[in-house]
């Protein structure tokens, strides 16, 4: 019996890894296909501090939420609950195994025994937390509306149950041990020795045997799994996350708002003025984008709470940020067979599944412009999404491909356009009328022309919507009058 659990336990094994290391180049391979971008490297030891501190302190999970820090627990118990998997191999072979020096070390076996105990309480408060969500928020109202159910209910499943083996298994080693009162080495696992304590030796032996292979076999199996569903958002940002946060836009941690990044074709700025026959403008097609974003596409963990912020979403819109990533995900990964046959031989063995996914558009078969117009750009979702993910340069650079070189975009825009054009802002208001509302004021206020004088302190930038549009232009004459009033010397700019 124990000879067939070795060899299915190592049969699992040697499937288990060798997927694994395949699934891991092919994920390589496909965030390779994205353009360079150079700036995602710059202030290394900066990004580290970062990377740490958004990793240890969950930072960006609402920190002291509960779910926040029932994920910390499950994912501290992931790191260190590694050992227990390299005794249940050596238990294997001999039942009374042990780390060598470590094995029936006190504190060691406490802190195993607390981490399992917590990654269960953790994990079963995710579960709850999903349930809830689920039953009392429906449909459109949930945050997980959409996202894949049984990927997260398998992910859940797959720890609770290697708790429960880690937790059968020192109860086992207690029995077999001969405990016979509470001690600090199964301080945490005492229930457990006391449900075994009776069993003859043998029975013990056999059991720790069954259990180490069922704990093998059920981690192999989750490996298995992740490696033939290369898109398992929720498993393999276990291992994304950290990659996608060293390499966010701004390595003091800042999320990926304010001002946008310049269009990069190559990884290189596009000349305007003179730009390159074979420049790319935004990203028309998934390759276009950079290998960072490809990453990001791979490392969403479908937690919607991008979704659950997102006002087009929650104005019903079609638009949810979430739904936006995985379906660039999936078409990234979908295509990427297309992209990597480089040899006639490889683009014959391709399907036609796979050559249909390569005919698809990007802003029209996955994306639909309905979609990617309903963004207002507020930033919500990156404010949000715990792995650092940048929806709003994503969807900006998609729409930057549609004008510039589509000129595709909702009929609205046209005349803006135009206004932007011909007369430099929005309202195609002449600019001789930038400075009207000055009129409006019972003070002077300086225009500057030129250098800056020195007793100027402040340049008040007014803006397109606050020297033209009538309602804008109340709060702009009020700011002025409180800078006014408050005896701070400000300027303006000019006509233009
Ligand atoms: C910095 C790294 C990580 C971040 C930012 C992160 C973030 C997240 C987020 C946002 C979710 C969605 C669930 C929710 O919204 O509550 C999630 C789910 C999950 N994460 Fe992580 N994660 C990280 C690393 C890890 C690691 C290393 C593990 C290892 C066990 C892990 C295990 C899980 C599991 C099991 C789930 C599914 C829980 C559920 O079903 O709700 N995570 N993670
Ligand atoms: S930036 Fe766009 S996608 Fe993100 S929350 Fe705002 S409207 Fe939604
Ligand atoms: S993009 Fe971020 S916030 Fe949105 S579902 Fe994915 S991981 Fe969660």
């Amino acid at each position: 019996m124990s000879a067939l659990l070795i060899i299915i336990s190592l049969a699992a094994t040697v499937a288990g890894l060798a997927l694994f290391a395949k699934a891991v180049r092919s994920i390589l391979a496909i965030v390779r296909l994205g353009q360079a971008d150079p700036t995602r490297s710059n202030n290394r030891g900066e990004r580290v501090k970062t990377l740490v501190r958004e990793v240890l302190g969950h930072t960006r999970m609402r920190k002291w939420s509960i779910g926040g820090i029932a994920h910390w627990f499950v994912f501290v118990g992931f790191g260190s609950l590694f050992l227990t998997l390299v005794t249940a191999y050596g238990q294997l072979f001999s039942p009374e195994f042990a780390i060598p020096l470590l094995g029936h070390f006190a504190p060691y076996e406490l802190f195993v025994e607390f981490i399992s105990w917590a990654t269960g309480l953790g994990i079963v408060t995710l579960i709850g937390i999903r349930q809830a969500t689920r039953i009392f928020r429906p449909a459109r109202k949930s945050r997980f509306y959409g996202s894949t159910a049984w990927q997260a209910y398998y992910v859940e499943a797959t720890i609770l149950a290697i708790v429960f083996c880690v937790i059968a298994l020192r109860g086992l080693e207690g029995a077999l041990a001969g405990e016979t009162s509470w001690n600090w080495h199964y301080a945490l696992s005492w229930p457990a020795v006391l449900a075994f304590n009776g069993l003859s030796a043998t029975t013990l032996k056999s059991l720790i045997v069954l259990v180490a292979a069922i704990k093998i076999v059920i981690s192999m199996a989750w490996f298995i799994t992740i490696s033939i569903n290369l898109t398992m958002g929720v498993a393999w940002h276990r291992f994304l996350a950290f990659f996608n946060i060293f390499f966010k836009r701004n390595a003091n941690g800042a999320v990926a708002l304010g001002q946008l990044p310049v269009m990069l074709s190559d990884g290189k700025p596009i000349n305007f003025e003179d730009p390159g026959d074979d420049d790319i403008f935004g990203v028309g097609a998934i390759e276009n984008m950079s290998w960072k974003g490809i990453l990001d596409l791979s490392t969403c963990t479908e937690c919607g709470r991008c979704q659950s912020q997102c006002p087009a979403w929650n104005t019903e819109k079609p638009l949810s940020p979430k739904l936006l990533i995985t379906s660039l995900r999936d078409h990234a990964f979908a295509k990427a067979p297309y992209l990597l046959a480089l040899s006639e031989d490889q683009k014959a063995a391709l399907t036609d599944e796979q050559r249909a996914e390569a005919e698809k558009t990007l802003i029209g078969d996955i994306i639909t412009p309905e979609v990617l117009w309903s963004c207002t750009t507020c930033g919500a979702c990156v404010n949000q999404c715990p792995v650092d993910i940048e929806h709003v340069d994503h969807i900006v650079n998609m729409r930057r491909h549609q004008v510039l070189v589509e000129s595709d975009f909702p009929s609205e825009l046209g005349g803006t356009f135009r206004n932007l054009e011909n007369k430099g802002n929005p309202w195609g208001m002449n600019s001789s009328q930038r400075n009207d509302w000055l009129t409006e004021l019972d003070f002077e206020v300086t225009v500057l022309d030129g250098p800056i004088a020195p007793e100027v302190e402040y340049l008040f930038w007014v803006g397109c919507a606050g020297a033209y549009e009538d309602r804008a232009k109340k709060t702009t004459k009020a700011v002025a009058e409180l800078l006014h009033r408050a005896g701070v010397t400000f300027g303006v700019l000019g006509e233009g």
